[in-house]
């Protein structure tokens, strides 16, 4: 299914993207993986995902599970198609934005995300998009990186690095205080834990994980 989006594919980015987290995934998956296995336990048999890229979140879908695939870089396509293979997972893949899905309102019981908001174009319209297609009770889990405290080195060098970091990875911003942003979407709760990893990518390093609930 496609819809009409502002996204448009990079020629030589969209490619990158995608062969920098085929090869980068499990290094990354390694660093996050306590928390995300906390955030993504007990996931529902059928799920939404937010920007699948090439399919890290799929090992916490049990096999058998369908995955409503949002990722409007088609040239993640392939690798994600390979893996949900892998698993066993049912995919119902999508070339469709987080801010328009295009999926029914109080359709989902789960909808996850991991390193999407920090990507997107407006994360407060896609958390809006969230919880329109959120049943009532249904929950949001996140993984994401965030803007460390201003004032420290992480901060500094976030800044630093935002222009050459925006243009890697497609528009991936270090700087967004997306803690915020989730309490003001209008979720009935939030609980979120921030935490920093121990990486060489500095600026990756402040993040938040959670789960929101509709
Ligand atoms: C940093 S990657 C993370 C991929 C994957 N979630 C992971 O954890 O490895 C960001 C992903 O968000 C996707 N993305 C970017 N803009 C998006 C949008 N507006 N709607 C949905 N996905 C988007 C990108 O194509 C990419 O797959």
């Amino acid at each position: 299914m496609s819809l009409a989006t502002s996204y448009e594919v990079n020629r030589v980015r969209g490619p990158f993207n995608a062969t920098f987290f085929g090869l980068m995934g499990p290094y990354i998956e390694w660093n996050v993986r306590h928390h995300k296995r906390r955030v993504f336990a007990g996931l529902p048999g059928a799920v939404v995902e937010i920007g699948s890229g090439v399919g890290a979140n799929l090992r916490y879908l049990r096999p058998g599970s369908t995955l409503v695939a949002i990722e409007p870089n088609t040239a993640m396509h392939r690798r994600l198609r390979s893996a949900a293979d892998r698993r066993g997972v049912r995919l119902d893949l999508r070339d469709s934005t987080a801010e328009q899905t295009g999926l029914p309102d109080r359709s989902a019981d789960s909808v996850i995300s991991s390193l999407v908001l920090c990507t997107v174009s407006n994360p407060a319209e896609v958390l809006t998009e969230v919880r329109r297609i959120l049943r009532p009770g249904g929950t949001f889990r996140f993984v994401e990186h965030v803007a460390a405290p201003a004032g420290t080195f992480t901060r500094g060098l976030q800044r630093a690095l935002r222009r050459p970091w925006a243009w890697t990875f497609e528009g991936c911003s270090c700087e967004r205080d997306l803690a915020k942003a989730l309490r003001a979407a209008g979720f009935t709760d939030v609980e979120l834990t921030p935490y920093r990893l121990h990486s060489p990518f500095i600026t990756f390093n402040t993040q938040i994980a959670g789960v929101a609930h509709a």
